[in-house]
């Protein structure tokens, strides 16, 4: 298949991108680098040895995404690019919706238009709010007492899609809902690179080893849960991928919605250890009061994509440390620390 990855620059996109490549399919990529950079398709193309285009546009534009789609006669496009920063969601709301709404529009747009019958969405757990029963299955409720704006983008665009592949009868839509993204491709080559201080746990740990912040803070430990301290489906960022490749090969008309979890909840507490144990580094934290928003347990129920994808997750926790802190200590400056290094 020929695939457009929106935002294939990204985290989770280039890893795809890998993925993909690997696998025999032609990928093309379309960034604005707003929060990328394009050192990290360099990087896919280095890893893979595929010819992968790269067009660079801002799709919230609808005369520029109508341009970066143009003579590509793709097959399929997954759809990554958006706004993904919680907080910042919550301090400029407007912003949010305008890109995250518009981009995913103007993709829409550009599927009916050129006949493109296959779409995977980069979708969130983060749409069924705080879980009303653990784990969490694809039959729970979404976008309900959602707590920012991101989160609402994410089940808003999951809305539209329905209704764009009612209009669009041939359409095959899939939308996948992430729970926490961690690890790095195990070359070291890519990764995470947030840009300022890290919202997430796992960058934020891994920079915390490489000596580039002082302390963790952890957010809660008085939460119901086995340690006292907030509980994830941690999911290795290669394992994720692997879901979209399986997503694209197997996408049937209609829309279908699939959890990409492990099934395994671990503490932020077991995140330091397993971290530490990888790194052979001490990581300093100390507990503060829990972040606004946040729930204490969120796991998924991953045996819909099991069973229908024919996809599970292969890498643990401890894989997924031991490779985000390689990309970590081979690029402490990130892409950016990288390009400046390089003569
Ligand atoms: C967050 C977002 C979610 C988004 C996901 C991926 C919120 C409420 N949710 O998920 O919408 O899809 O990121 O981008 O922000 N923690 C600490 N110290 C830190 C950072 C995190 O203790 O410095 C704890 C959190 O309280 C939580 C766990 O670590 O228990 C994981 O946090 P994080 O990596 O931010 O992911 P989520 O909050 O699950």
């Amino acid at each position: 298949m020929h695939v457009i990855l929106t935002g294939g620059a990204g985290y989770i996109g280039s890893h795809t991108a890998v993925v993909l490549a690997e696998r025999g399919h032609t990928v093309t990529i379309i960034d604005d680098f707003s929060n990328s950079h394009p050192a990290a398709v360099e990087r896919v193309r280095a890893i893979t040895g595929a010819n992968i285009e790269l067009r660079e546009a801002d799709l919230t534009d609808s005369v520029a995404a109508a341009k970066a789609f143009a003579g590509l006669n793709a097959d399929a496009v997954i759809h990554f690019a958006g706004l993904k920063a919680v907080g910042e969601s919550v301090a400029e709301p407007i912003r949010y919706y305008r890109v995250n709404i518009n981009s995913a529009l103007n993709v829409l747009d550009q599927i009916r238009e050129r006949g493109i019958k296959t779409l995977v969405f980069s979708s969130s757990a983060t749409v069924y709010g705080d879980p009303q029963a653990l784990p969490i299955d694809e039959t729970q409720p979404v976008g309900v007492g959602l707590t920012n704006p991101y989160g609402w983008s994410k089940a808003m665009i999951e809305q539209i899609i329905r209704d764009a592949a009612v209009a669009q009868g041939d359409l095959a839509a899939v939308l996948l809902r992430y729970f926490n993204p961690v690890g790095a491709h195990p070359s070291g080559q890519i990764g995470e690179d947030p840009s300022g201080i890290p919202n997430n746990l796992m960058p934020f740990v891994s920079q915390v080893a490489v000596g580039k912040r002082a302390k963790l803070s952890v957010f809660g430990d008085g939460y119901k849960t086995k340690d006292g301290t907030g509980v994830r489906d941690y999911i290795h960022v290669m394992d994720l991928a692997a879901g979209h490749a399986a997503a694209l090969e197997h996408a049937q008309a209609g829309v279908t919605a699939y959890n990409l979890g492990s099934g395994e909840g671990s503490s932020v507490f077991e995140v330091i250890a397993a971290f530490e144990q990888v790194s052979g580094r001490k990581i300093a934290y100390d507990v503060a009061p829990p972040r606004s928003g946040d729930v204490a347990e969120v796991v998924a129920n991953p045996a819909k994509a099991n069973r229908e994808l024919n996809w599970r997750t292969e890498l643990s926790l401890e894989q997924a440390c031991r490779d985000s802190w390689k990309w970590q200590s081979q690029n402490p400056g990130g892409y950016l620390g990288s390009a400046q290094e390089t003569p």
